[in-house]
């Protein structure tokens, strides 16, 4: 009996030995001590015993079936410490350097210009009140101009912007004539998303006022900043636009780098994308800045940056953008 006894506790010590694994422990433990283990059949057969036997091996069975349980435990214990949780074993694990979002890019591209033409960079808040995003920019209350850009109405009466034009006025509050500002930040409609809309975008708006400044001003801006960003002439076109801010009002399109002008779903199939808006500061909102207009001109612009951001790296669609997909962004990584 001691030496059945002792084989299938060696049994057991040898095969501990070879699990690595908390279930590779747990389907041990119920083979040599749980219910149909020899070592508690052998501890049923005792009351079998003649009283003499009983005497003789009844502690030794009980305390060997104690040492395998106990036996048992304990490796589970080990691997439960041995479990790594620093993470300081970087071996498995690729480090990856972190990567510019496209529309930082761009943004940083076209600020870096307007900054070296004498542009102060600006930012505002992205809840703004109606006053400065659409009244003080000659879009009253019963506009039509609105129905184009719904958004989020807050329970405080406040909304978030729907176009950075709403700088426009607090810069001219702040700083007065003459000013050259640059306003990027992020804005938001009340769209239905799809491939070229998003309701959380990203735009920049440009201001000048000085005295004698006129369309000419803005196109040598304008063709400054595309050939900034895009390292060559791109084909832009002209067009009359409405802007109840500006008068006249204008767009500037450039032809549809994703197709080249064919025509895709990005641009409606018409092969040219929509790409900064402008014209010339209409007098009420200089008036509304608090600047005299017999005295000042100014204009405006509006570049949509992750328009930008998409023409520049070919995204053929705008929920990329934000999706926070790291295995997409981080392609537009640079050095
Ligand atoms: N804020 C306009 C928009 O989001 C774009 C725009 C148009 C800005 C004309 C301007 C401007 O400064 O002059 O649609």
């Amino acid at each position: 009996m001691e030496e059945k006894l002792l084989k299938i506790k060696n049994d057991l010590m040898e095969a501990l030995k070879g699990a690595l694994k908390e279930a590779d422990v747990l389907n041990i433990k119920s083979e040599y001590v749980g219910k149909k283990s020899e070592i508690q059949n052998i501890l049923t057969s005792l009351k079998d015993m003649n009283v003499e036997d009983k005497r003789k091996y009844g502690s030794l069975i009980n305390n060997t079936k104690k040492e395998m349980e106990e036996l048992v435990n304990k490796k589970l214990e080990d691997l439960e410490n041995k479990i790594d949780i620093n993470f300081d074993d970087t071996t498995n694990y690729e480090v990856k350097n972190g990567s510019l979002h496209p529309v930082t890019i761009v943004a940083k591209e076209v600020t870096d210009i307007l900054k070296r033409m004498g542009f102060t960079i600006v930012s505002g808040p992205e809840m703004e009140s109606e006053y400065y995003n659409f009244e003080a920019l000659n879009i009253p209350k019963d506009h039509p101009a609105r129905d184009m850009q719904d958004t989020y109405y807050l329970d405080n009466g406040m909304l978030l912007r729907t176009q950075t034009s709403a700088e426009q006025v607090h810069a001219m509050e702040k700083y007065g004539a003459p000013l050259r500002i640059c306003a990027p930040g992020r804005t938001f409609r009340n769209e239905d998303v799809d491939a070229s809309h998003e309701n959380t975008f990203f735009q920049l708006e440009g201001m000048v006022i000085d005295k004698d400044i006129s369309i000419e001003n803005l196109m040598y801006v304008m063709k400054c900043v595309l050939k900034e960003v895009f390292h060559k002439d791109v084909d832009v076109r002209l067009r009359p636009g409405f802007f109840p801010f500006t008068e006249p009002s204008y767009e500037l399109d450039c032809s549809c780098l994703i197709c080249g002008g064919k025509g895709c779903p990005t641009c409606k199939n018409s092969g040219w994308i929509e790409l900064i808006p402008g014209g010339m500061v209409h007098p009420n909102v200089l008036k509304a800045g608090g600047i005299d207009p017999e005295k000042y001109s100014g204009f405006a612009f509006g570049i949509g940056l992750t328009r930008l951001a998409m023409m520049k790296y070919k995204i053929n669609d705008i929920r990329v953008l934000n999706s926070g997909d790291v295995r997409y962004l981080e392609k537009f990584d640079i050095k």
